[in-house]
């Protein structure tokens, strides 16, 4: 199978912007790369406020000097999302920078490499769950008191489209966003009444992730080619263009009657699991 023909697209540099998240503090984990960095250049043009974070500090530095020439504002940190600690010093630096916090986009997630159940080992399923479920929690423990003081919150959390169609090869990872789902669903229902809202996006293929050749025999080639086999778009998503739209929805009040779900951003290719 050919890589997929692009159906309708717009350039990411004409990807909307969202004026009503002007002013609005944002953090986003995982800003450095892929969905990420997407998200913040969507949300840096539209003029919000971003805490980013990743683990390697030099491609913070690059994100930095981006928004820097756009006039954004914003601040970054290196802080790995397993360590719950550094998640709360996370939040609270955040208050300190920019006084309040509007919305956390748990984005960052650590992968491992495509293997068979059979052949996982305890610290394989240790780092996907470290850094997808119990990340994402530690996260939204830490900004969920500052929301409910206010009245008003949005979270936007990660899941992958591959929980559910059970990808041969990607066990951990899985299991791993299918109980971020969960915990959406249950935050969702704990922290509504504090004007809270909790949603889980499930890409199933950003274009930095696909194979350059889905014709190869190597197990992550074929669940890409399985994946865009009677695939309703035909085409991988962009980050910018196509899912950070998605988040910025999700972060406005335009979404405030939604919660507790999942969105699909995946071109519909669930229709075809
Ligand atoms: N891309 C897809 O096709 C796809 C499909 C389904 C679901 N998703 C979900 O979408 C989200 C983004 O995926 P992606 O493909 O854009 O990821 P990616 O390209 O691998 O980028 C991951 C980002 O998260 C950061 N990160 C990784 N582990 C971290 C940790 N322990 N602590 C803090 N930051 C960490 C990375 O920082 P460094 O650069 O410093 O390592 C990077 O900025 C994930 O939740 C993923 O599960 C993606």
């Amino acid at each position: 199978m050919t890589n997929p023909i692009p159906t309708e697209k717009t350039p990411p540099d004409e990807a909307p912007r969202f004026a009503e998240l002007a002013g609005q503090v944002v953090v986003v984990t995982g800003g450095t790369r892929g969905i990420g960095l997407g998200i913040v250049r969507l949300l840096a043009r539209s003029g919000a406020r971003l805490m980013i974070t990743g683990r390697k500090a030099h491609r913070l530095e690059r994100v930095a000097d981006e928004l820097a020439k756009l006039g954004a504002e914003f601040e970054t940190r290196v802080s790995d999302v397993a360590d719950r600690d550094a998640s709360r010093r996370l939040v609270d630096e955040t208050l300190a920078a920019f006084g309040t916090i509007d919305a956390l986009v748990a984005n960052a997630q650590s992968y491992i490499n495509v293997k068979p159940l059979l052949e996982i080992t305890p610290e394989d399923f240790d780092l996907v769950l470290d850094t997808g479920p119990r990340g994402t929690l530690w996260l939204m423990q830490a900004v969920v008191p500052a929301m409910q003081a206010r009245g008003r919150g949005r979270i936007v959390t990660f899941g992958s489209s591959m929980g559910q169609t059970g990808a041969p090869g990607y066990g951990p990872y899985s299991a791993a966003k299918e109980a971020v789902r969960s915990l959406t669903r249950t935050a969702a229902r704990e922290w509504g009444r504090f004007g809270i809202t909790v949603n889980c996006i499930c890409p199933a293929s950003a274009s930095h992730r696909l194979p350059t050749n889905l014709d190869g025999d190597d197990p992550r080639a074929r669940a890409f080619a399985a994946m865009y086999k009677d695939h309703p778009l035909g085409r991988d998503g962009d980050p910018l263009a196509d899912i950070a739209p998605v988040v910025a929805f999700l972060l406005s009040d335009a979404s405030q009657y939604l919660t507790g779900q999942t969105l699909m951003v995946d071109g519909g290719g669930i229709l075809r699991a």
